[in-house]
Order: structure tokens, then sequence, then C-alpha cells
């Protein structure tokens, strides 16, 4: 096996210069590398303070719009989709129209990235809620088994490096739990979630430009989509509710959207059955696709499934079969 080769202080500084003074293509030009690991290498240097952020204007309030913190990942796309799938909840045996639509379009697409916005992993046998009866769910080996199966068919299709996981309250069971009953064993392999992904860059937020944040859940409510785009600033794309919908707000600044991208699992699967006591549920099961054009953000579409047995699903007003 060849060795790992390790990148100098050296090198992250050079880079850090260049890209300062050029900016990422020249930067990769020069460098000779794909612009995906120039872009590793200025996360490098930010985190060494070789490089302040991606120098935008500072605010009196003294923080940068786009200032660099531990969790948020900041893109730049200027034409390109994006596909975001949230709350896969995955469950073994099952495979749900929303996710095959979503490994279809992201065959089709080839989108610039693809997000998982939160809760891909269910965790149920290690929630702080208790038992429910006798139900019987997946163990935690065999939730990871058919994650890394799932996730697996995206990375496939998709053929982007581009691939963001978002943390969401359910995928943070697994390192919950472990650091609540194994806490000396931090930092040992396998103990964190992300270890088990490594094709998928982890984070809180992914803000793409400067119009628009993704990220698992903000404010609470029917009215959610309007207040986290209200009060976030910029268009917000969540998951969390389940209830899919695209709420626009037009202001003095122009339109932004507050997006709630659904779930991607059928909403009276298996894993939702005994905690909602079988209620209805406002919930609507798809994802959703978003297209940068010209720099510009256009209206996020949702995808939405229209008939989990029969594999019917909507986008815009175009059925395909799935
Ligand atoms: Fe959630």
């Amino acid at each position: 096996m060849p060795a790992r080769r390790t990148i100098t202080d050296a090198q992250i500084r050079h880079a850090a210069q260049l890209y300062r003074e050029f900016g990422p293509k020249h930067t990769a030009r020069e460098l000779g590398l794909p612009e995906y690991k120039v872009e590793y290498l200025v996360r490098k240097a930010i985190h060494a303070g070789y490089l302040a952020d991606r120098a935008t204007p500072i605010f009196e309030s003294g923080m940068r719009r786009t200032q660099s913190i531990e969790g948020r990942i900041q893109k730049h796309l200027t034409d390109g989709y994006i596909l975001i799938g949230s709350d896969c909840h995955y469950f073994p045996g099952v495979v749900s129209a929303a996710h095959r639509a979503f490994v279809k379009m992201c065959r089709e697409i080839r989108p610039a990235m693809v997000v998982l916005n939160g809760d891909v992993f269910d965790g149920s046998t290690i929630s702080r809620h208790p038992r429910i009866g006798w139900d019987s769910k997946p163990t935690v080996a065999e939730e990871l088994r058919v994650v890394d199966e799932r996730t697996g068919e995206i990375e496939e299709a998709a053929g982007t490096r581009e691939l963001y996981w978002l943390l969401g309250n359910h995928d943070a069971r697994y390192e919950t739990f472990l650091a609540a009953h194994t806490p000396e064993f931090q930092n040992v392999d396998g103990f964190t979630l992300k270890s088990h992904f490594p094709a998928w860059k982890p984070g809180w937020s992914l803000f793409i430009n400067d119009d628009c944040v993704i990220k698992h859940r903000f404010k609470g409510g029917i009215h959610a989509t309007h207040n986290n785009t209200l009060w976030a600033g910029r268009t917000t794309i969540t998951g969390h509710l389940h209830s899919q919908r695209v709420t626009p707000l037009s202001d003095y600044n122009g339109t932004r959207w507050g997006v709630d991208c659904g779930t991607m699992a059928a909403p009276y699967g298996p894993q939702f059955q005994d905690y909602t006591e079988d209620n209805p549920k406002n919930w609507r099961s798809g994802f959703v696709l978003a297209r940068y054009w010209r720099g510009r953000l256009l209206e996020p579409q949702t995808v939405t499934v229209l008939d989990e047995e029969a594999g019917l699903v909507r986008l815009g007003t175009e059925v395909f079969e799935v």
C-alpha cells in the first residue's frame, strides 16, 4: 500500500497565500490539484489561522458574514443542482419510494452537491426515551449496516465527492450514548458516527454562497419555515418536522425561502409506528431539489411521493415511477 502523504505546514501556508491573492481556480491550477483538494487545504489554513475567512465584510458586531465556525461548512456554487434529503431514519428491509427517487435523480441530474440533512440514522434502541411496551427495534449494528447500504447507493449514483451529512438529533444519539456510558473510549476508532461513513463530510450547517443555509432544525411549530428564513435572514433549508413545504418571504432584499425537506422515510413506516401511536401525521415523504443559476438560487422544488406502494413520485407537474 502506498504511504499516505502528509501535508506540511509550509504547503498549507503556500496554498493560503495563493488562495488569498488569486482565488480557488488559480490556486488549483498552480498547485496541480483538483478544486476539492484546494478546499481541503483552505479549511486547514483557516483552522491554522493563516486565512481569516473568505474575505467577506465584517459587521459592526465583529462577526463576519461567513465566519469560520467549528461544524459550519461554507461552499460556493455558481451553476448546478443541490439534492437535499432529510430524515431518512433508514430501517432494515425497507427501501422507501423517496429513497429510490433520490437515487434515480442523483443518477440523472448529476448534482453538484448532495446533502443528507440529518436523522439519517434513527438510533431507536439508544434513545433517551424508554422502550414502548415490548416493541422490537433493530440493533445499532443492523442500523449501521442499512445506513451504509442506502448511503452507498446514493454515493454510487451521484458520482460527486461533494457529499454532506448535517447532524440531526437522532444521529447525535450515537455519540451521546457512548459519551455517557463509555466516556473512557473518547477518540477510539468507531466511537463517532462519522467515522463509519468517511465519504460524507459532517457538519452542523452548510452555508452556500451568502444567501442559503442548510441545517437539520431551527424553529419549531406550524410556522417554522417562515420563522426560519425570517430569523436566519437567508434561505433556510431544514428537516426534522417531516412536513415538506416551501414558504416564500419577500422584503426589501427580494425573495427568499423557508424550506422543510419532508422525510425520506414513509410517514407510516415501521420506525414511526409506536412512538406516534398511529396518530395522523401532517408529514410528507420526499426531498428537495435546489438549483443555482448564474449565482442565483432559484425557488427550491419539492419532490413528493404520491403513492408509497405504487412508487409514484411527483416533481412539478411530472409524475414518475420508481
Ligand atoms: Fe430530527
